[in-house]
């Protein structure tokens, strides 16, 4: 049996949606106590705790006591979903190739934070998700799989986010798939889908009415 940790800070639609996709999740970790997907976990019987990163003297020393309880369930993969933590050298060098991220952009436009904002206000027409490998260099990494949906006239930062987020809800599960079935070869900064189509399959959103 596979072994899958997600990081979490918050609200856990994505690891939801991972756990519900049938995807053999072994534990869930949040750095904030107070992180309601923890709640959804503990539903599942999933263990689910908290490390504190305010109880640790530094980013390697928080990184450290993570690292250790993680690898206490052998993870084959490690997924971040809504984990807002800068993350340490040693800790990316420590999952090199089986550490994975999803962005609310269309990697690489808009890294960091605010990308729906920050979509409208650059006038974008497309706008999207992706999921990436992790390197230590911040929402960079091999792109995996990303979808694209339309910005309309009327989008809100809100209702922009709502688009993009049931995006993320149907490609982190089939990327955490495609990993764990081996389809999933990383070459250098490129990665390759083993599927017939090579993963364009499902590049794109199925389903928004314009
Ligand atoms: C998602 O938009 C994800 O792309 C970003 O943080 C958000 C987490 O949402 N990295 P949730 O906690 O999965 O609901």
């Amino acid at each position: 049996m596979k072994s899958v940790v997600i990081l979490i800070s918050g609200r856990g639609s994505n690891m939801q949606a991972l756990v519900e996709a049938g995807l053999p999740v072994a534990a869930v970790i949040s750095n904030n106590p107070a992180a309601e997907g923890l709640t959804f976990a503990r539903t599942r019987n999933i263990p689910a705790r908290a490390i504190d990163h305010r109880a640790f003297s530094d980013r390697v020393a928080f990184d450290a006591a993570l690292t250790e309880a993680m690898d206490a369930y052998k993870p084959d993969l490690i997924v971040l979903a809504g984990f807002m933590r800068i993350l340490s050298e040693p800790f990316v060098d420590h999952y090199q190739g089986r550490l994975i991220n999803i962005h609310p952009s269309l990697l690489p436009a808009f890294t960091g934070l605010d990308t729906h904002q920050r979509a409208l206000d650059e006038g974008v027409k497309i706008h999207g998700c992706t999921v990436h490998f992790v390197t230590s260099q911040l929402d960079h990494g091999p792109i995996i799989i990303q979808a694209a949906v339309p910005v309309l006239a009327d989008d809100t930062p809100a209702t922009l986010a709502a688009r993009v987020l049931a995006q993320e809800h149907r490609i982190y599960p089939q990327a955490v798939r495609w990993f764990l079935q081996g389809q999933i070869v990383l070459a250098g900064n490129h990665v390759e889908i083993k599927t017939a189509a090579g993963g364009q399959e499902v590049l794109y959103s199925p389903g928004i009415e314009l």
